[in-house]
C-alpha cells in the first residue's frame, strides 16, 4: 500500500466544510486504488492570523516544501482588509514554491446546466494554463503625491531578481502605479508546459495577449510563444487578444483545446470559464511546480455568508483533489473521481442548492465517495 502524507489548509469561511468532503472522497479513492493518505492539518487563515499575527511564516513554508502537493480550501474573511490574506497566504504559497502553472480545466460535465444556449458537454472542454508568478501579480507599485520623490522597487525570484529605481516628478495631485513584468525564463517555461500538454493530447494551443496595446510586455510574450512554437511543428496554434477571447469563450467555446495566458488575463478569463462550465461551485484549479511543491484548490473564495451551513457545493474542491492525485501519479484514482462527480450529476438526486437541489455539502461528498467505489 502506498502511503502519502498530504498537508491540508482548510482556511476560512466554507473552506473547512468543503475540504472535509474532499478528504472523504480522496480517502475512499485510496481504499479502492491501494493508497493511504495521512492528512497533516495546518491552521492558516483568518482566525490563526488574528490570534497569532502569522499569515504564513517562512518556517511553515520550509516545512511544507518537503511535500509534493498541498490541499487548500479557501481564504478570506470580513474582519480582515481585502488583500492581506490573499497576498500573505495564497499568493505567498504560489510564489514561494514557484508554482508557475495555474492549471484550470474548463469542462462542462454531462448533466450540468450552462448559461450558454445550445452548447453542451461536447462543446465546452478545454484547459487554461495560466502563468502564475509574474505579470501584474509581482506586487510592486506605489503612490506618489505632487512633486518629486524616489522609490526603489524590487522583485526577487529564484531565477532572477530585478530592481527598479524610480525618480518620480509629477504635477498630478496624486498618482497610483503598478509595475508588471514578465521574464524570458518565466514566460518560456509556462508556454513550454502548455505546448507539452498540447503535444501529448494532440490538441491545438491558443495564446492570449494584448500585444496590440501593451506591446512591451505582451509583444514579448507573443515573441516567445512564436519562438517555442517553432519547436512544436505538429501543434496548431493561434493568437487571441484577451478582449476577443472573452467573446469567443461565449460564442464558440468548442474552438478551444488548450489556452495559455499571462497571469492577470488568465485570472480574468478563468472566472468566465468557470461560469460557462456551470458556475464557481464546479471549477477546480491546480497551482503546479512540476519539480517542486504544488497546491490544489477550488477557484472560488471562502463565501463567508454560507460558513458552517453545510450548504455549498463541494464539487470544485473534490475535483481539485482529483487534480492533486493526478499530480502524485495516481491517474486511475484521479479519473475515477471525475467520473464519480459526473455520475453524481447525471443521477441528479443528490445536489446542492446552486444546482437546483436541497442536499447538504456532506450529502454530496458522501454520494461521490460512494460512486468512487463503483465507476
Ligand atoms: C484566483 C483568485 C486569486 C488571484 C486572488 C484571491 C489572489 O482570484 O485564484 O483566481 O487573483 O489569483
Ligand atoms: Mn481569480
Amino acid at each position: 500500500m502506498t502511503q502519502y502524507k498530504i498537508p491540508v489548509i482548510p482556511g476560512d469561511g466554507i473552506g473547512p466544510e468543503i475540504i472535509r468532503e474532499g478528504r472523504k472522497v480522496l480517502d475512499t479513492a485510496g481504499e479502492r486504488f491501494g493508497f493511504d493518505i495521512e492528512w497533516v492539518e495546518y491552521p492558516h487563515g483568518a482566525d490563526h492570523y488574528l490570534k497569532t499575527g502569522e499569515l504564513i511564516s517562512e518556517d511553515t513554508l520550509k516545512e511544507l516544501s518537503q511535500y509534493k502537493a498541498i490541499y487548500f480550501g479557501a481564504i478570506g474573511d470580513e474582519r480582515i482588509k481585502p488583500g492581506i490574506l490573499e497576498k500573505g497566504i495564497l499568493l505567498n504559497i504560489r510564489f514561494y514554491f514557484d508554482e508557475y502553472v495555474n492549471l484550470r480545466p474548463v469542462k462542462l460535465l454531462e448533466g450540468v446546466w450552462t448559461p450558454l444556449k445550445d452548447k453542451t458537454a461536447k462543446d465546452i472542454d478545454f484547459v487554461v494554463v495560466r502563468e502564475n508568478t509574474e505579470d501584474f501579480y509581482i506586487g510592486i507599485g506605489g503612490r506618489a503625491k505632487k512633486g518629486k520623490s524616489k522609490k526603489t522597487l524590487e522583485v526577487m525570484r529564484n531565477m532572477y531578481s530585478v530592481k527598479f529605481g524610480l525618480d518620480i516628478n509629477s504635477d498630478s495631485e496624486e498618482i497610483g502605479y503598478q509595475l508588471g513584468l514578465i521574464s524570458k525564463e518565466g514566460t518560456r517555461r509556462v508556454i513550454r508546459y502548455a505546448f507539452e500538454l498540447a503535444k501529448d493530447s494532440k490538441k491545438h494551443l491558443s495564446s492570449v495577449d494584448k500585444a496590440n496595446v501593451l506591446s512591451d510586455i505582451y509583444g514579448f510574450w507573443r515573441e516567445e510563444f512564436t519562438s517555442i512554437a517553432a519547436e512544436y511543428s505538429d501543434v496548431k496554434t493561434d493568437f487571441n487578444f484577451v478582449d476577443a477571447i472573452t467573446m469567443w469563450f461565449v460564442k464558440n467555446p468548442e474552438w478551444f483545446d488548450i489556452v495559455v495566458a499571462p497571469n492577470m488575463f488568465g485570472d480574468i478569463i478563468t472566472d468566465l470559464g468557470a461560469m460557462i462550465q456551470g458556475g464557481l461551485g464546479l471549477a477546480p484549479g491546480g497551482n503546479i511546480n512540476p519539480e517542486g511543491t504544488s497546491m490544489f484548490e477550488p477557484i472560488h473564495g471562502s463565501a463567508p455568508k454560507y460558513k458552517g451551513q453545510n450548504k455549498v457545493n463541494p464539487i470544485a474542491t473534490i475535483w481539485a483533489g482529483a487534480l492533486l492525485l493526478d499530480q502524485l501519479g495516481e491517474k486511475d484514482a484521479s479519473s475515477a473521481i471525475v467520473r464519480a462527480i459526473e455520475q453524481n450529476i447525471v443521477n441528479g438526486k443528490v445536489k446542492t442548492y446552486d444546482m437546483g437541489g436541497t442536499s447538504k455539502t456532506s450529502d454530496v461528498g458522501s454520494d461521490i465517495a460512494r460512486l468512487v467505489k463503483e465507476v
